[in-house]
């Protein structure tokens, strides 16, 4: 396979051309993608077709599979590393979960470990007359870092922040047992990409909730204005869903949300991986 990297523009965001996901992949060609993805944050591939065991595959290549809240309540079935992300109901029922990741977030922050990534892969998308909806917005983390004022960096680089699971308002309501199994952790505010280097800064609304060292009113601030700065639109790839689309972005290196623009009958079904990370430094 010979492969084509076309980044984006965008300070996010490359797709991938001449790759066929449901094909075994050779060591070299895994080895440009992995490295497109560590450089860009996000990558993606157009016109794939593959099935529940081929997306379960390609993401393992990354590092092992994530389990989170949401595989217990909306996996595909007979494929347990595989959650439904959708807003289908049927006989009344969800399929999948709803509205997941609609405010700016890195995903499972909240842990010791947070996953390295998040592959999404589009069964479904909206279209109100042509217009496709549901796109996701991601922000970079490292573009912001570098755009920071050096008097800001000598502040904040070396503080911790504490990330508490039950900071944001979820989806759908936790249980007790998953509210014990998360006790609040604290990450670096400033984060080094485990492969490339970068430094990425690692703050958010909601999860993040005080900063070690600091009076509270003074951290709530710094918070803000730090989760303000990384999603300004000069750090923001804006991905437009194509059926057959898959996705996949980085955590470290980037934020994301989901945009809420359709509801039913107007349908959006995608399948999520998340792959395992190590401890942010
Ligand atoms: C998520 O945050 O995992 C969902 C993103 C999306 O559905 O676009």
């Amino acid at each position: 396979m010979s492969i084509e990297v076309i980044p984006t523009g965008a300070a996010a965001g490359a797709e991938i051309r001449g790759v066929d996901l449901s094909q075994p992949l050779e060591d070299a060609t895994f080895a440009a993608i992995d490295d497109a993805y560590n450089t860009h944050g996000v990558i993606f591939f157009r016109d794939q077709r593959i099935a529940p065991p081929q997306q379960v595959a390609f993401t393992r290549l990354f590092g092992e599979i994530e389990f989170n809240i949401f595989s217990e309540r909306w996996s595909v079935p007979g494929s347990p590393e595989i959650v439904v992300v959708s807003n289908i109901t049927q006989d009344g029922q969800p399929i999948g979960i709803k509205r997941a990741g609609e405010n700016w977030h890195s995903d499972m922050c909240y842990t010791a470990r947070p996953p390295r990534g998040t592959m999404l892969y589009a069964l479904e998308i909206p279209n109100l007359g042509g217009l496709p909806l549901g796109d996701t917005e991601f922000a970079s983390a490292a573009v912001a870092w570098d755009n920071l004022p050096d008097a800001l960096r000598r502040r904040i680089e070396g503080r911790y922040a504490t990330f508490d699971f039950t900071g944001r308002k979820r989806a759908f309501p936790p249980k007790q047992s998953e509210i014990d199994r998360n006790p609040p952790v604290r990450h670096p505010i400033v984060r080094t990409h485990p492969h490339t280097g970068r430094k990425c800064l690692y703050a958010m609304r909601d999860d993040c909730t005080a900063i070690e060292g600091m009076a509270q009113a003074e951290a709530e601030l710094l918070i803000a204005a730090l989760a303000d700065h990384i999603v300004k639109p000069a750090h923001i790839y804006r991905h437009q869903w194509w059926v057959g689309d898959v996705l996949m972005w980085d955590n470290c290196t980037v934020q994301h949300r989901a945009i809420q623009d359709y509801d039913m009958p107007l349908r959006r079904l995608m399948h999520r991986t998340t792959m395992g990370g190590s401890v942010p430094v």
